[in-house]
């Protein structure tokens, strides 16, 4: 029998981390879809040794502590997770953002060369500016608006051409703190949501982004690849969709534009940033629609507080 991937990934606590640990260990995570399996093959119960490590454990921004860990635990693939995700509080918070998502993908591609290990990294759709007026391919001109879409941007810079970067986008899990879930609360409660129709970008399920990685993982293929679900969309159309759900008329969600928002929010995000995902779709497999993600984001809510997040 060959020997398990050791797989060490970092920003462990966080929604994609765990749903990724959950994955390479067989198991569907909440919000999964265990029929989902891009490249065919169920995941083997032995065939990951799985590494989290959270920010208690490895501080990303810490070069020695980084080099240290990843020579004392050899992994085979490293996949870095941890990042600095707060998109308004960064405008404010520059040098933090920075320090996090552009030096922490730095030194976790120079630890992982260093002891011959492959890097999956995972930026963002917000690097770009969301101009071009159709689905963004992995070679489009990057040209972020915010800060910290900046900083993910130069954190791709910092990247080997071995190294795998996912760009990916709205993500949201069961056990991650999310629109889905501010959403479906507000929907439970009986009160009605306002949300833009003006913002157009794909949905990312947690889970199904956890299950793309393991097919990555497996082939370690470098380069950049954008991972979504299926079917753009709007933040007015997933709250329309979260109320026809759970029942809430039509009533439920108002459409609004981005210059109603009051207060403003401090980061400008891009008008349409969908992500083409063809290239992962046709090596892989396409990933299931953006509305299956979110029903499966909401039923599986009440089983939230069964597992420790
Ligand atoms: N969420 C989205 O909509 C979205 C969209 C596109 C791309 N992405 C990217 O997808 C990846 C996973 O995102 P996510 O949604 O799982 O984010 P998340 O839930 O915010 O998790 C990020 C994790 O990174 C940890 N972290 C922050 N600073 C760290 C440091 N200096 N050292 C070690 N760990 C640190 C955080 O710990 P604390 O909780 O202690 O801060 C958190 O557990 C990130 O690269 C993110 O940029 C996310």
């Amino acid at each position: 029998m060959s020997r398990a991937t050791r797989v060490l990934v970092t920003g462990a606590a966080g929604q994609v981390g765990v749903d990724l640990q959950d994955t390479l260990r067989g198991v569907t995570p909440l919000g999964g879809d265990a029929s989902f399996q891009p490249d065919g093959r169920p995941v083997g119960e032995h065939e990951f040794e799985v590494l989290g490590l959270n920010r208690r454990d490895l501080d990303v921004t810490d070069r020695d502590a980084v080099l240290r860990s990843l020579h004392a635990a050899r992994p085979d693939v490293v996949v870095h997770l941890a990042a600095y995700t707060a998109v308004d509080r960064a405008e404010e918070d520059v040098e933090n953002c920075f320090n996090v998502n552009e030096q922490g993908t730095a030194l976790m591609s120079l630890g992982a060369s260093e002891i011959g290990a492959h890097l999956i990294t995972i930026s963002t759709d917000y690097v770009f500016d969301g101009t071009k007026g159709a689905a963004y391919l992995e070679f489009d001109e990057p040209r972020p608006l915010s800060v910290y879409g900046a900083s993910k941007r130069e954190g791709e810079r910092h990247c080997t051409p071995g190294d795998t970067i996912v760009r990916t986008s709205w993500v949201m899990g069961v056990r991650g703190n999310n629109v889905v879930h501010v959403i479906a609360e507000r929907a439970a409660s009986g009160a009605n949501v306002r949300f833009v129709d003006d913002q157009m970008g794909t949905v990312t399920a947690a889970s199904d982004l956890a299950r793309s990685l393991v097919s990555l993982v497996r082939a370690r293929p470098g380069g950049v690849w954008h991972v979504a679900n299926s079917g753009a969309t709007t933040w007015f159309d997933v709250a329309a969709h979260v109320g026809d759900l759970l029942n809430r008329g039509e009533e439920f969600a108002t459409p609004i534009s981005t210059s109603e928002l009051s207060p403003p929010p401090l980061a400008t995000r891009p008008a349409r940033s969908d992500l083409d995902t063809n290239k992962f779709t046709s090596s892989f497999g396409e990933l299931p629609p953006w509305r299956d993600a979110v029903a499966r984001l909401v039923f599986d809510r009440p089983r939230r507080g069964e597992v420790p997040s």
